[in-house]
């Protein structure tokens, strides 16, 4: 079977996590994390960078950062993973669903003002695949509007808007490492930071609502309970494996984008044939080989596709059953009509995508692709 997913190794993984071991310091926050983070923090130009356990964690820690209480209304897409809502939706927020543009399956920046209510705290834009949302039309609205904007910046790292890293473009960002994403540690997030204010109000937070962080860097000659929190600090080891795969995640990002256009260059007669449609990426946006996927014509025949290339030993993966027709948001009465969300997310399509993909492998994905569609077009 050729993998849908699998997560790539940089190779010197054991290492670093025999070195967690041998210091003995295994709890988190230690010299390990502090690598991560002095790693997001220069190669994305920002404040601070805090590890998480997960990108979950991280916008939990964005949503108490801003201050997200019972009744706010936050702006997100609805083709989105759950974390997206949760993180609000534990604070007593409602999620208002905006639909997605067609073309880069992100939220909809002109359909965003006529969702705004007195009510509206933050816009949470999720980039999807890795390609940016308009950070400059979201931006200006929530600045014109006193928003805060948190960035669910999961897929996107190493991702650009006009030169500009994304997750550092809102006011807060959050990135996931889980096993699915470019770089990984099996579990993990980051939360990025702006300003020292809220740097402060994360380290707080994140360290079960203590003031460690301080202690550990020897500003308080005790720790206590400074305000509210939980516990969102991944251990050492975990922080190991994260620094090593860092350390190459240019390399894993590039052979990510080097599948990425080469099914794009391979797709592009089904697509001049009104076979499928390719992803678009606008020019201003660089993305990072997160996922290519392809829209069908129809749930139909995406089933069939998906049936076909099953039978070859191939996995593939359709996206996001949106929030906005699940059974949670529906019992709750958030339901609306989002049609191109519900277009899309029947005719999607994720192929295999992974920096270790073979040729051979990616080749086999390739030809069998064609020749469904050299079926159908015979029949
Ligand atoms: C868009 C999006 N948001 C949030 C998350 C949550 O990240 P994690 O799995 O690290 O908690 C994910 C992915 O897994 C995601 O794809």
């Amino acid at each position: 079977m050729i993998p849908f997913s699998q997560p790539d190794l940089a190779g010197n993984e054991l290492q670093q996590i025999a070195m967690a071991l041998e210091s003995g310091k295994l709890a988190g926050n230690g010299q390990f994390t502090a690598l991560c983070e002095h790693w997001l923090e220069s190669k994305l130009g920002v404040h601070r960078a805090l590890l998480a356990h997960s990108g979950t964690g991280a916008l939990e820690m964005a949503a108490l950062i801003a201050d997200i209480r019972p009744g706010d209304e936050v702006i997100m897409p609805s083709f989105t993973f759950s974390s997206t809502a949760n993180a609000f939706v534990l604070r007593g927020a409602s999620p208002v669903f905006v639909d997605v543009r067609p073309d880069t399956l992100n939220l909809d920046e002109r359909l965003i003002a006529e969702r705004l209510t007195p009510r509206t705290r933050a816009i949470v834009p999720v980039h999807y695949g890795g390609v940016s949302c308009e950070m400059d039309a979201i931006m200006a609205l929530a600045n014109l509007h006193g928003l805060t904007v948190i960035e669910d910046a999961a897929q996107a790292l190493l991702a650009t808007y006009k030169g500009v890293p994304l997750g550092t473009i809102g006011h807060l960002s959050a990135f996931s490492f889980h096993a699915t994403k470019n770089v990984t540690s099996g579990e993990g997030g980051a939360l990025i930071l702006k300003t020292s204010d809220h740097a402060l109000r994360a380290e707080i937070i994140r360290e079960k609502g203590t003031n460690r962080s301080q202690f550990i860097r020897g500003e308080v000659d005790k720790y206590t309970w400074s305000g509210l929190g939980s516990s969102y600090v991944p251990s050492e080891i975990l922080a190991a494996l994260l620094w090593s795969q860092l350390n190459a995640a240019h390399q894993l990002t590039e052979q990510r984008l080097v599948r990425w256009q080469r099914y794009h260059a391979a797709f592009a007669q089904l697509e001049r044939e009104g076979m499928l449609t390719r992803p678009n990426v606008p020019g201003h946006c660089h993305h990072n080989g997160h996922v290519y996927y392809i829209l069908l014509d129809d749930t139909d025949i995406r089933g069939r596709l998906i049936d076909f290339l099953r039978e070859r030993g191939i996995c593939v993966a359709w996206h996001f059953i949106p929030l906005h027709s699940s059974p949670y948001a529906t019992a709750q009465g958030w339901t609306c009509s989002l049609p191109v969300t519900d277009d899309i997310s029947g005719r999607i399509l994720r192929l295999p995508m992974f920096a270790s993909l073979g040729d051979d492998d990616q080749a086999r994905v390739i030809k069998d692709v064609v020749s469904f569609f050299g079926g159908i077009l015979r029949n």
